[in-house]
């Protein structure tokens, strides 16, 4: 006599036998009608047959690094990936649009302006951090302005430092204020080069050296190209003071007692890893090398209540990506080399 379970064991045993075979032979119609889901949910089009067969061929690489990144979480917070408006893209073409992969170039750029910080983040007041809240998110403290898209303008540098003007503006005055970062893409100098990319250190170096008054977005709306210089320094607007450029690798309790004690920070990072994110906290396959800093994000706060503690950084891809626009990266291993050069602030 056959049990109940058995009987179920028995009828999955040959329900799969029935059906493998045919499910394995149909994996390419899979992707295919998967790609077509992908295409209609993010309202995509594409020329010709040509370039649709090469964005599957994207799409078929996406899901298998999806699979593979899915197979390393450890817990339940761990980071998850899936599809997202970028899964049509290789890699490659990934860096090239949306990130900026010439590290190097820009170091060399930098070395032509004293980007080395102000005395302050030299004699750091916080060495041994005690008394740390558990818990920091300056978004609770409405200091934070929505999440930005940058679209395909390479200006995550200028996004990034406004973002932190933005905010300590805020801090100082109570007021919350959206600044425009099209002053910064059309106007910086030092070598900085608009929506094809620039450097946050160098950016502020400038803000400071020329005594820049940074207007409103309202005044200077963003066009996310870049364009002909429209400010000079005899309207309003926020200075900056001093700022500090620090790498803090080993030394991220330095970043923990900035967030809670100063404010929000700029900071570099390699995002290659991210084309696929969907929320959750990242902790590994993510490069942390200097030389592969691509992209630079704002740190508004972080939670060591969490069993992974880390830190919750604003991303400027639109609230449509990620966790409604943001990131978790874990604290302490310097994920995705997010410590090698953090950005603080202080406005006059
Ligand atoms: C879909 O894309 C087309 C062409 O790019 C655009 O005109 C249309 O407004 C989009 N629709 C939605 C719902 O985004
Ligand atoms: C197909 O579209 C791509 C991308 O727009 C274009 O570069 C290519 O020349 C087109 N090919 C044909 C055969 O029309
Ligand atoms: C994650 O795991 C915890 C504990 O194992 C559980 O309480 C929680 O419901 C899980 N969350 C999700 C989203 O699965
Ligand atoms: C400075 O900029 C403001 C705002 O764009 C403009 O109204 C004004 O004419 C400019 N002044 C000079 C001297 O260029």
């Amino acid at each position: 006599m056959i049990t109940f379970k058995r009987c179920m064991l028995f009828l999955g045993f040959a329900f799969l036998l029935l059906f493998m075979v045919p499910i394995d032979l149909n994996k390419k119609n899979d992707d295919d009608s998967e790609f077509r889901l992908f295409l209609k949910k993010y309202n995509k089009t594409y020329n010709n047959v040509t370039e649709y067969q090469f964005r599957l061929g994207a799409f078929k690489a996406s899901l298998n690094k999806i699979n593979e990144l899915n197979n390393l979480r450890k817990s339940n917070l761990s980071a998850w990936y899936g599809l997202t408006k970028y899964s049509d893209l290789f890699e490659d073409e990934f860096l090239d649009d949306h990130l900026m992969d010439d590290y190097a170039e820009r170091q060399l750029l930098r070395n032509h302006v004293d980007t080395s910080s102000s005395e302050e983040s030299k004699s750091r007041e916080v060495r041994q951090i005690s008394g740390l809240p558990l818990k920091i998110d300056w978004r609770e403290k409405g200091v934070i302005t929505p999440v930005n898209n940058q679209h395909t303008c390479g200006a995550c540098w200028a996004f990034s430092v406004i973002e932190t003007v933005e905010a300590m503006n805020a801090i100082k005055t109570k007021k919350l204020v959206k600044l425009s970062t099209q002053q910064a893409i059309d106007c910086a100098g030092y070598n900085n080069n608009g929506c094809d990319g620039g450097d946050m250190c160098t950016l502020l170096k400038w803000f400071i050296d020329k005594k820049v008054k940074i207007q409103t977005e309202e005044q200077y709306p963003l066009h996310l190209q870049t364009e002909k210089c429209k400010s000079n320094n005899t309207v309003d607007g926020v200075q900056i003071k001093k700022f500090a450029c620090d790498s803090l690798i080993n030394d991220e309790n330095y970043i923990l007692a900035t967030l809670a004690k100063h404010g929000p920070v700029t900071t570099s990072i390699n995002a290659l890893s991210w084309q696929n994110y969907l929320g959750g906290i990242v902790q590994y396959h993510c490069n942390s090398q200097q030389k592969f800093l691509n992209h630079a994000v704002q740190i508004v706060g972080y939670d060591l209540e969490s069993e992974i503690p880390h830190y919750i950084v604003r991303n400027s891809w639109g609230e449509d990506f990620g966790d409604k626009g943001y990131v978790y990266i874990a604290i302490g291993n310097n994920i995705c080399g997010i410590a090698n050069e953090v950005s603080a602030l202080q406005v006059v």
